[in-house]
């Protein structure tokens, strides 16, 4: 059995056979539903698992209380790949109290019915629960990513079970380290939500952190908690990370594609770091992703059907929905009878709060010629010139 602390044991399981993330995002290195039991004079459960692993997850609680029977399964997150397990577990064990907020108890029911779970205890914001050495306090982290969402804070160990803040894609045998991952996951699923994500840092911020165990990857401490903190809070403020240019194409036979290598190539001889990639191949969240991460970026694409080429359209529908700011963004229109995406383009991301829109502007009539590639030199120059 892994443990977190001396008494705070790991019965979390691997999901590898996903095929889509909560119906959408690709997780090729898989996930996890993690769950901690805390074994006390009274015994806590922090939640579920999937529905797929509900057999497994019982065995792994079984396994760690010992003979013991749970006093509390406290539900941070009401999302199913954390509570599918609920009724299955409180039929288990029939004196459990499920711990939540009032919020949690209305979506309890909503799944699983009105006479789920006799015994309740609906804590506010602040709340506090003793299992003995163990001091715990409900933090509400509404939207973080439902609106139901508390943390639970172990002042005992100033532990703090995070639900799905600090989380991220790929199962336990993950290598591919923490950024990435986590930066795909944050911005994908709580990256409209920045607001609420600093709200709860600012409200985080009077507690002592030692170690953070969130319902997804690894339980961070140490450099690799304050390295995740720190992420957390350019996240949420919307800040790039990185100062460069993210260039996403998308080209039907090839041409756009030329035009966006000849832009990249540009840069690069300026000294400036550029990321290039294909909306129509490419996972569409790692592009929305770095999108985010970069301070510059720059859509390559063609008129189709009288719009925007639909990879690039719908990418920009989910920057604008993840509340895309902060960012400069430049446009490489491509059409050859009656290119129009440009200027659909600008009025998609109207929406958006602090864009800076570069001047020079990119068209290509079908094939790049001298005039299209001075205008991609010129707006190398210009995104040159804008430093971060
Ligand atoms: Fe991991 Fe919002 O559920």
């Amino acid at each position: 059995m892994q443990l977190v602390s001396e008494d705070i044991i790991y019965v979390g399981v691997d999901d590898k056979q996903i095929d889509l993330f909560e119906g959408m995002y690709n997780v090729p290195r898989g996930v996890t539903y993690n769950s901690y039991v805390i074994k006390d004079k009274k015994t806590a459960v922090v939640d579920t698992v999937d529905a797929a692993f509900e057999k497994e997850w019982l065995k792994n609680v079984e396994k760690a209380l010992g003979g013991a029977q749970p006093d509390y399964l406290i539900v941070q997150h009401m999302e199913p790949d954390h509570s599918a397990c609920i009724a299955a577990f409180v039929k288990k064990y029939p004196q459990v109290t499920v711990v939540g907020n009032k919020s949690t108890f209305v979506m309890l029911e909503e799944f699983f019915g009105k006479d789920v779970a006799d015994n309740r205890m609906v804590v506010n914001d602040g709340g506090e629960l003793s299992l003995g050495k163990h001091e715990l306090k409900f933090v509400f982290a509404p939207m973080v990513h439902w609106p139901e969402v508390m943390f639970t804070y172990d002042k005992t160990l100033s532990l703090l079970f995070s639900a799905d803040a600090f989380g991220k894609f790929g199962a336990s045998d993950d290598d591919g380290g923490w950024t990435d991952e986590a930066r795909r996951y944050y911005i994908g699923i709580v990256g409209k939500y920045g607001a609420q994500v600093k709200g709860v840092l600012s409200k985080l911020s009077a507690y002592p952190l030692t170690t953070v165990a969130p319902l997804h990857g690894p339980v961070l401490s140490g450099d690799a908690l304050a390295s995740a903190v720190q992420s957390y809070v350019k996240w949420s403020g919307y800040e790039p990370e990185t100062d460069g240019t993210l260039i996403a194409y998308t080209s039907v036979y090839g041409h756009t594609k030329k035009a966006a290598l000849l832009l990249a190539e540009e840069l690069e001889s300026k000294g400036e770091q550029v990321k290039v990639v294909d909306l129509a191949r490419d996972d569409w969240a790692e592009c929305v992703a770095q999108a985010f991460r970069y301070s510059k970026l720059v859509i390559a694409t063609t008129t189709y059907n009288a719009e925007i080429f639909p990879a690039a359209r719908e990418f920009i529908d989910r920057l604008v929905e993840r509340n895309y700011q902060n960012h400069t963004v430049a446009f490489v229109e491509n059409g050859t009878w009656a290119p129009v995406c440009a200027k659909q383009m600008r009025a998609r991301f109207e929406k958006c709060k602090n864009l800076t829109f570069a001047q020079t502007e990119v068209k290509i009539r079908a094939a790049l010629n001298a005039e299209s590639e001075a205008q991609i030199k010129a707006l190398a120059a210009e995104l040159n010139s804008l430093g971060k």
